[in-house]
């Protein structure tokens, strides 16, 4: 028995283990983002690979969020039927399940929109569809409060055991706390305090349809390391507000499409190789801010070091690319299988979502593609 094995309460909700799904997009829903039997068979077998809480790829909230093909949508009613469905499917296998609510802001594809422009706090220079980006007004801000909340609603009540609002990697949550993307004068852009306006409006939103008893946690990075980007000093502060306003989990990531090496998905990651190196933001978080469980995220790739994080770094290790490799290594560690993980970090997986047949672990067929610049 380690750390990893000990069960943890996320408000009502009873995780077996500490290990956790990351969000990770699919690629696997219906063209119009309804759930399919080829999702529920992936989701299926994560959780029954053995990971305590699985969390879905994310899913938009609104028509104008959607960022990838394939992406799941919880943004209308007429959903819930397909969602209910889901839901009841992975829990027959056994799992926790949390929908992750996302939207894409100015990342948003255009192609996959419906026709809705892409909102975004600002409007940049050198935004790839510039020309279809519209700086949100207070009214575009209020109805994307409430789209998040209906969406959270939906999960709710189709089932699922929780959600996680994505206010990481430069989606429109995310952009607005960046300095770099807001360049926003009114009550939603300057201080950090301003910045983060629109996420508290989210979360106390969906709060307020989920009731207290339901799980909410928010993935939230650390620093976007990129100039003129978010900043751990403010990270740090919006963490410590979120963990004020009643947040039941916070995921420390990090970096956004435009951080180079230090994205979100860093390549060359192996065990032993930049393992975990997301964690001593994690672990500040968890020094700093109390009364939240923390997870921490980014290149976590063997039994020896996820156990060891859980002594100090965090209260949760969550895991993307390895559970594409090996969806049962969280079920090899449980039973002290002291093994590493066979990812190589290589991010083929990605690119694979973009093809038939979804997200899926290419490891060794190499190519000179961007998996970034494929998404756009
Ligand atoms: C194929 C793929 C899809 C991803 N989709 C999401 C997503 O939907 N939401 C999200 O917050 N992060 C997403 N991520 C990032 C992961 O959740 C995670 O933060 C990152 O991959 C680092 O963890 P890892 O080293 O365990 O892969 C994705 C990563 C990959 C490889």
């Amino acid at each position: 028995m380690t750390r990893l094995n000990q069960p943890l309460h996320l408000k009502s909700l009873a995780v077996s283990n500490r290990i956790v799904r990351s969000a990770t997009w699919e690629g696997l829903a219906a063209k119009d983002g309804a759930p399919t039997a080829a999702l529920a068979a992936f989701l299926g077998r994560l959780v029954a690979g053995g990971a305590g809480l699985v969390i879905t790829g994310f899913a938009f909230v609104h028509p104008s969020g959607r960022v990838a093909p394939q992406m799941l949508g919880v943004e209308s009613e007429q959903r819930v039927g397909d969602l209910r469905r889901l839901a009841e499917a992975l829990h027959h296998t056994g799992g926790k399940i949390a929908v992750q609510l996302s939207h894409g802001g100015a990342e948003a594809k255009p192609t996959l929109t419906r026709g809705c422009p892409l909102m975004a706090p600002s409007v940049l220079e050198g935004m790839k569809y510039r020309r279809l980006v519209v700086e949100m007004t207070p009214g575009d801000v209020a109805g994307m409060v409430a789209a998040f909340a209906a969406a959270a609603h939906r999960v709710r009540t189709s089932g699922f055991d929780a959600v996680q609002i994505q206010a990481s990697h430069g989606y429109l949550l995310s952009q607005f706390l960046s300095p770099r993307t807001n360049r926003r004068t009114d009550a939603y852009g300057g201080s950090i305090r301003n910045r983060s306006r629109f996420l508290f409006e989210v979360f106390e939103a969906v709060r307020g349809r989920v009731g207290n008893d339901f799980p909410v946690m928010v993935k939230v990075n650390a620093s976007d390391f990129v100039d003129g980007g978010l900043e751990f000093k403010d990270a740090l502060w919006v963490m410590t507000e979120l963990a004020r306003l009643g947040a039941d989990a916070v995921e420390v990531s990090g970096g956004v499409a435009a951080s180079g090496d230090e994205g979100p998905m860093r390549t060359n990651i192996r065990a032993g190789v930049h393992e975990a190196y997301l964690a001593p933001f994690a672990k500040k978080v968890r020094e700093v801010v109390a009364g939240v469980p923390v997870i921490t995220v980014g290149g976590i790739r063997s039994y020896e070091v996820a156990a060891k994080l859980l002594e100090s770094a965090a209260d949760m290790v969550a895991l993307s690319r390895p559970l594409i490799c090996e969806p049962d290594l969280p079920n090899r560690w449980l039973n002290g299988e002291a093994i590493d993980s066979a990812c190589i970090s290589c991010n083929r997986c990605f690119l694979s979502g973009f093809k038939k047949g979804g997200v899926a672990c290419l490891k060794g067929l190499h190519s000179e593609e961007d998996p970034w610049a494929l998404s756009k």
